[in-house]
């Protein structure tokens, strides 16, 4: 199992003439649009990266991947592969019927014939796949949140492969990767998997894992999809390209996988070996809380830090690939070197810097010493993140119709302007509903239609290095959830719950449109005749009742400020 058979694996592409054909074909089916989660499993689908898979999960495949990690026909697959569609569509959709599977543009990628169409258990998937069922899991909560109800199963014909603009010539199908092995006379390869940029414990520890499976390395970073707020792929590749430098070229490459990682840790590396297997290599590393998801609601880990290696361990075998496994790795000040942490000699100094100090070290423009990381490789970083306080940011007030949301946020808006420096942008709810939303009324998918209008505009507001302040009512906490994941891939994100009570908010009444509301005269009203989920953990609970506005937006700042925000 050592030496790679490096033999073509099947792919599910057709003929380029008869893609030609298909395509035509096709036109005249039912489409499905892709999400760009889907889009990252149909290539790995098409191109033999996920083999034996022949197509999305049918509905016995599903159940046995659920349950054990088998589909129907007994092999080991530990990840459900599925479509899934909204009920409108998969109401369009017979057993029996082909279907064309689309990018985000229209463009044609390949052909499904729908054989199984059903209805996941999703609470099941949650606990039998990532542990729990709980929405702190990225995961669980794009599950709960964003996947579709329906799942639809069936072989996939392969038409194009998705089309990518960006490091092309960095990235390879399994069969390219195997012709490359072939060609350089690569038997023995070792892939190292990772969506975090590489520091000098990661050269390291991939020099280790080559010396110890005496084997060659490829360096195989996910750019599809990895945790929402990792740094951006763009990014990450520009530091790898640095790094590369740093290897000896006859004995390392690296190529990039535009994988869509779960973070379902211990499975998730059954799933990245048998992936690696794919693509012709003979060794993987599994390091530390492999693929891990961060804490769950209670703020426990939702693994053990090496339940992953233990996973992977059992199957070894039947994956066919070694494991090569690794202890978090440590930097001895004595020494000058790196040490697995298990093998540090005794009374040493040890230093180390976590992902979380790292991060804070960036946000507020501290050193990050030459042990730690290569000094390109923190250029890029700090021009991508720059220190907090120049970053853009998004302050999102969120509470009933009259708290004082909006007089707050324009007090707010002119303090920040009088300090300077970043252009201040307020989206209020009022204004928003006359600019951006005005065909949108006050179901409740009206209104998530609108708050996620707002995140979109927030989101690039805070990427282009602004501040955002919106101030709509926002009385959904899943809607709100996802605003921050969107605005948080660009800056911070800080949700303030403006607390002023129902009873407070109808005293006031400054609209008079809680006279009417009780009345029956304005429909599906919030607090009164639809609901409002107080926010669990905003960053800042505002009460206004004792408190005059002033200190109402001053209490925002000195949150600003805390943050690192803005300079005192
Ligand atoms: S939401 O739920 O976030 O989309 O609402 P938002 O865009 O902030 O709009 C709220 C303002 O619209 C007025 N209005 C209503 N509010 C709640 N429920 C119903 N049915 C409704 N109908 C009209 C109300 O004036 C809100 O303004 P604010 O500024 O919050 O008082």
């Amino acid at each position: 199992m050592s030496i790679a058979n490096l033999s073509p694996i099947p792919e599910l592409y057709v003929s380029y003439e008869s893609a030609q054909k298909l395509k035509v074909e096709a036109a005249q089916l039912t489409s499905h649009d892709l999400t760009p989660r889907q889009i990252c499993d149909l290539e790995l689908l098409m191109n033999g990266g996920f083999n034996p898979l022949k197509g999305f999960l049918t509905e016995k495949d599903y159940t046995g991947v659920v349950e054990n990690m088998r589909l129907a026909d007994g092999s080991l697959w530990p990840m459900p592969i599925t479509l899934d569609v909204s009920e409108d569509f998969a109401a369009k959709v017979e057993v029996g019927q082909d279907i064309a599977l689309r990018d985000q543009e229209g463009v044609i990628l390949a052909m499904m014939s729908v054989t199984d169409k059903y209805i996941p258990n999703k609470a099941r998937e949650a606990e039998m796949v990532f542990g729990a069922d709980d929405s702190a899991h990225p995961a669980v909560n794009y599950l709960h949140n964003q996947a579709g109800a329906v799942y639809l199963g069936g072989p996939v014909t392969g038409i194009q492969q998705p089309v990518h603009y960006d490091f092309k010539a960095r990235r390879d199908t399994p069969n390219e990767l195997r012709a490359y092995f072939r060609k350089v006379g690569w038997r023995k390869v070792v892939a190292f998997q990772t969506r975090n940029p590489l520091h000098r414990a990661h050269q390291e520890l991939t020099f280790r894992a080559a010396r110890e499976a005496q084997a060659n390395l490829l360096i195989h970073p996910v750019v599809g999809m990895t945790k929402p707020g990792d740094v951006d792929h763009f990014t990450r590749v520009r530091c790898y390209e640095a790094v590369l430098d740093q290897y000896p070229s006859s004995t390392t490459t690296m190529s990039l996988l535009n994988l869509a990682m779960r973070m379902a840790g211990p499975r998730e590396a059954v799933w990245h070996g048998l992936i690696r297997k794919n693509h012709g290599c003979t060794h993987f590393i599994v390091g530390r809380d492999h693929a891990g998801p961060g804490k769950n609601s209670a703020g426990q880990d939702f693994y053990g830090p090496y339940d992953a290696q233990d996973l992977f361990k059992t199957y070894e075998t039947e994956i066919g690939l070694e494991m090569v496994d690794f202890k978090h790795m440590v930097y001895v000040q004595e020494k000058a070197q790196y040490f697995p942490a298990d093998e540090v000699p005794e009374g040493a100094t040890v230093l180390d810097i976590s992902g979380t100090e790292l991060r804070r070290r960036l946000a507020e423009g501290l050193e990050i010493p030459e042990w730690f990381s290569f000094p390109q490789v923190v250029t890029e970083l700090r021009r991508t993140r720059p220190a907090r306080s120049k970053q853009g940011f998004t302050v999102f007030f969120t509470g009933f119709s009259g708290s004082g949301k909006s007089t707050i946020a324009n007090a707010l808006m002119v303090k920040l302007m009088e300090m300077g420096g970043r252009p201040v942008t307020l989206l209020d709810g009022d204004l928003v509903r006359k600019n951006l939303s005005s065909e949108l009324g006050f179901s409740k998918e009206h209104r998530d239609l609108n708050i996620r209008r707002i995140g979109y505009v927030a989101s690039e507001i805070t990427k282009n290095g602004g501040i955002a302040i919106c101030a709509p009512i926002a009385p959904y906490a899943t809607t709100r959830r996802a605003v921050r994941e969107d605005v948080e891939q660009f800056g911070a994100f800080l949700e303030i719950h403006v607390a002023t009570s129902l009873e407070e908010c109808e005293r006031r009444d400054r609209k008079g449109l809680y006279k009417l509301a009780r009345e029956g005269k304005i429909k599906e009203f919030t607090g009164i005749s639809d609901p409002y989920n107080v926010p669990e953990n905003p960053e800042l609970r505002i009460e206004t009742e004792n408190h005059d506005v002033d200190n109402c937006a001053h209490q925002v700042l000195l949150k600003l400020e805390s943050m690192g925000l803005i300079k005192g």
